[in-house]
């Protein structure tokens, strides 16, 4: 399948082959995925009605943990897979409550970096950089994130949604204790992880799918995403379903909140 090529793409990017993060856009109504993305979408929901509202819980976790972290004192963000800007990104949503906070956004996926940097040009209290999470002792020496981000001041480093793109054989205890380690006490670190825990069967099919990106999703169960928080202290109410987590209010929580199909938590370095 072929598409016409708007002139926004960066010329290195395959426009037949579906990538995460623009499925991950048109789920939340962005404007920035293709037809191969659609198409890939809607059989995904074919399988799995309800993974649109997953996509929307994750942002809207996210969002909430921004808003706790700034109410906590954090003025410094490292957003890990920060995915495509869409409207309420993590620098908007903090500097709207605290107009001197700063973010760095991090994504492997060219198109997510692209737009990152054209809505912030001009923005002297962000950066962008293209990276790996993979690659972490990469990330923290860029002059992106020294640039930007004082690692002797507290910081929260944002894992949302984006450590289910990591496979078991990454090693990922490694990668976040890598980031862990780098973080001064008063330090947090958000992590949310799609999961096949209280799900219906055709999850599974659903993840199958996922492999035809270049980012295959890992399901991980919550006794190995609490793993992840090892040497951290979650906040209340800890690794939950994501609308569990702080929810606006009772209603916003719906009547299944396992149907999010992902476990959210935020924990800080003591
Ligand atoms: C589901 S989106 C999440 C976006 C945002 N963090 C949020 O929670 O709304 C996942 C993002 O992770 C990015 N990603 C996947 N694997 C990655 C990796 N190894 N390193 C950096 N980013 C990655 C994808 O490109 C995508 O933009």
């Amino acid at each position: 399948m072929t598409t016409q090529r708007p002139e926004w793409i960066p010329s290195d990017v395959d426009t037949d082959v579906p990538s995460a993060a623009r499925v991950y856009d048109y789920f939340l109504g962005g404007a920035h995925n293709f037809a191969v993305d659609r198409a890939l979408a809607a059989q995904i929901a074919s399988i799995t009605p309800g993974i649109g509202e997953t996509m929307r819980a994750n942002r809207e976790f996210l969002r909430r943990a921004v808003r706790f972290l700034v109410g906590a004192g954090i003025r410094q963000f490292l957003d890990l897979g920060s995915g495509i800007p869409t409207v309420g990104n993590v620098h908007q949503i903090a500097q709207q409550i605290a107009p001197d906070a700063v973010v760095v956004y991090v994504d492997i996926d060219p198109i997510a970096v692209a737009h990152s940097k054209a809505i912030l040009a001009g923005n002297d209290r962000t950066a962008v950089l293209q990276a790996d999470v993979r690659d972490c002792a990469k990330i923290l020496a860029s002059p992106e994130v020294r640039g930007m981000l004082d690692f002797t001041a507290p910081m929260a480093v944002l894992l949302a949604g984006v450590l289910h793109f990591v496979p078991d054989s990454d090693d990922l205890p490694s990668i976040v204790a890598g980031l862990r380690d780098a973080l001064a006490p008063g330090s947090y670190m958000v992590i949310s992880n799609a999961t096949s825990e209280g799900q219906p069967p055709e999850i599974i099919e659903a993840q199958k799918l996922s492999a035809r990106t270049s980012t295959e999703i890992v399901l991980r169960s919550k006794a190995d995403l609490l793993e992840q928080f090892r040497g951290l202290t979650l906040v209340e109410p800890g690794l939950v379903y994501l609308p569990l987590w702080r929810p606006d209010s009772p209603a916003a929580v719906g009547e299944d909140p396992e149907q999010a199909a992902a476990f959210g938590g935020v924990a800080r370095k003591d």
